[in-house]
């Protein structure tokens, strides 16, 4: 059986960190691009050299896309991963980045219906939930096949954070963040467990919520940090684990951002949710019961991601 196929668009921080982990996982070979010349042929060359070192197969070709017809790389691609888009810097918010990354996402993504018109489509470039509906309309994909990465990263950021509260390892520690991916997201404190026990029932309130304010900040906490970019390792090792369900067939349970039609009172907007992830993409949500107060957490963030599809129109 010859190994799949996975693009990764844009080589920057995040995508080429995702390549590296891909390629470390050998059960693919992958196309890497950027507009930068050169650039994607060089960080695509260097992987394929650690292959000796590391112990991997996967055959990694860099591509720049500067016409729409350097896409044709991708054609028979079964996964295609979206990074392409300009990350933030200290002071700005993911919102800020609406016009411009609004702009590369619809580009990349009519080339990506054209020549992987049947690729199950992750998108990672923010604000992410608003970068999902740009990617619907320009693709058409069905739902199943067009999913945010975000809530697997911030499920990640508060797992973390829980640990080292707790002193156990992140492994003991399961956590959902639903909701958009931004400020107004929704950790979910009872649905978050070490060995299967509710942080609520192992933590004062006020740690608990320090720990979410954290986990809402999470994003900004290293921008602040970096100064110029922001984080990549822990998003592209998010992006991997989504990958894995999908090319494993694992049907796995795992928070991302995807059209709800009705689902936790939310139609027509992308939006995250535990969903299961599978070889057909998105094979379901998973509806989870909430109180009232976390529905209406649900509802506010969905309200701040609807604000921004309502923009959309204008700064396209
Ligand atoms: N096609 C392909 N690549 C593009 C395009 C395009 N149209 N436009 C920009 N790029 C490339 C840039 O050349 C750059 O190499 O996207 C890459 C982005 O890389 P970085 O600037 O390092 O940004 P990164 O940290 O990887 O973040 C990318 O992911 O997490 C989000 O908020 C983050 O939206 C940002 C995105």
């Amino acid at each position: 059986m010859s190994r799949k196929k996975i693009a990764v668009i844009g080589a920057g921080m995040v995508g080429a960190t995702t390549a590296q982990r891909l390629a470390e996982r050998g059960y693919a070979d992958i196309v890497l691009t950027d507009i930068v010349d050169g650039m994607p042929a060089g960080k695509a060359l260097d992987l394929e050299e650690a292959g000796p070192v590391v112990g991997y197969d996967s055959h990694v070709l860099g591509v720049t896309t500067t016409e729409p017809d350097h896409y044709k790389a991708l054609e028979g691609a079964d996964v295609v991963l979206v990074t392409s888009g300009v990350p933030r810097k200290p002071g700005m918010s993911r919102d800020d980045l609406l016009g411009t990354n609004a702009k590369i996402i619809k580009g990349v993504c009519e080339s990506i219906k054209k020549y992987a018109p049947n690729c199950i489509l992750l998108l990672m470039t923010n604000p992410l939930d608003a970068m999902c509906h740009v990617a619907m309309q320009a693709t058409g994909f069905p739902r199943e096949r067009l999913i945010g990465q975000a809530g697997v990263l911030d499920s990640a950021r508060f797992r973390t954070f829980i640990a080292r509260e707790l002193n156990v390892s992140v492994e003991s520690v399961h956590a959902f963040v639903l909701g958009g991916h931004g400020d107004e997201m929704v950790p979910l404190p009872r649905y978050s467990t070490v060995a299967g026990v509710p942080i609520t029932e192992l933590l004062p309130p006020d740690r608990i919520d320090a720990i979410v304010q954290r986990t809402r900040q999470g994003g900004a906490e290293i921008v602040n940090l970096l100064k110029t970019g922001s984080a990549f390792y822990a998003p592209a090792a998010s992006f991997a684990q989504m990958v894995d369900a999908i090319v494993l067939d694992k049907k796995q349970i795992l928070p991302c951002s995807v059209l709800l039609r009705g689902e936790y009172g939310v139609k027509d907007l992308f939006v995250g949710v535990p969903v299961k992830l599978g070889a057909g993409g998105m094979e379901g949500v998973f509806e989870i019961k909430l109180t009232a107060d976390e529905q209406a957490q649900i509802d506010k963030s969905a309200g701040a991601v609807k604000e921004l599809v309502d923009v959309l129109p204008r700064v396209m």
